[in-house]
């Protein structure tokens, strides 16, 4: 096995979402090594602009080149929403997104088609761009969800407000009859329980992280980067509070992940910022 099939493969998100990925890794490609980031310093990422997501992106991914990854994952609905398409060709390995694999699942299971996501991705419409192109016929509505992450990062997924908060954003799609709701941020998922309770059971459940795995065994194999060997443990990364984080995976992980602080160039706080529901037809 040469040196590039052993290197690991690199998956970012805002926080917490992208363990959802990290997960169907795990069961998927137990066999390749990983390193996470999450650039919890600067989360939300889903009212941030387009200028600022992208350079965050280019950061992290200046700084996964320096750890040598083979290959990274986009863990985030955001960053694949506002910057994949611009960072793709600046770097030599492969960069995955997870819109593309989540609107081509979609498209299996439905023609009404409801996305909750960020509202940045939300707005840039990637998703009705991405159904539409494999079925011109299907119908997309999406709604930005601003406060789901700030829920999910402070760990409050069985507060009964999160509840309340969940019906008032899937109501305006139920309202369509969607048969398919994609979770279109990759935090969305640890919501999971809300959501079997609150959809009827006639609503498909599309949770994008399965595909977008999917597509990376897929380019591993077809590049020669796919590794057969024992895995190394996780490397985790963080740009904010190193203490938080493990507190809050490990209920997903099963077990306390170690994590170290990294600091990348120009480290902003935001604000959790509230805002009103908007359903983007
Ligand atoms: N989990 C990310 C996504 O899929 C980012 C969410 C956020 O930080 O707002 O969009």
């Amino acid at each position: 096995m040469n040196n590039v099939q052993n290197s690991p493969i690199g998956v970012f998100d805002s926080g917490v979402g992208g363990l959802t990925v990290l997960r169907e890794l795990y069961q998927q490609l137990p066999q390749e090594s990983i390193i996470y980031f999450a650039d919890t310093a600067r989360l939300p990422y889903g009212n941030r602009s387009e200028s600022e997501i992208l350079r965050f992106v280019r950061e992290i991914l200046v700084w996964m080149n320096q750890q040598n990854v083979k290959m990274v994952i986009m863990a985030c609905n955001t960053s694949s929403a506002l910057a994949l398409e611009t960072v793709r060709s600046e770097f030599n390995f492969p960069i995955l997104g997870v819109i593309l694999p989540g609107a081509r699942a979609a498209v299996q299971q439905g023609q009404r088609i409801g996305v909750i996501s960020t509202p940045a991705t939300a707005k840039s419409g990637a998703y009705r761009q991405a159904i539409q192109e494999i079925n011109p016929d299907a119908q997309v509505w999406q709604i930005g969800c601003p406060e789901f992450v700030p829920l999910i990062e402070q760990n409050r997924i069985y507060d009964p407000y999160t509840k309340q908060v969940a019906l008032q954003y899937v109501s305006p799609l139920l309202a369509r009859n969607i048969d398919t709701l994609i979770y279109g941020c990759t935090h969305y998922r640890h919501l999971a329980p809300i959501f079997r309770e609150i959809l009827p059971s006639t609503v498909n459940l599309i949770d994008p992280a399965s595909f977008v795995v999917q597509a990376a065994e897929k380019e591993l194999k077809l590049m020669g980067l796919y590794r057969n060997y024992t895995a190394q443990a996780t490397r985790f990364y963080v740009s904010g509070c190193p203490k938080t984080f493990p507190k809050v995976s490990q209920q997903w992980l099963g077990y306390c992940p170690v994590v170290e602080s990294v600091s990348l160039p120009k480290i902003m706080r935001s604000s959790w910022a509230r805002e009103e529901t908007e359903i983007l037809e």
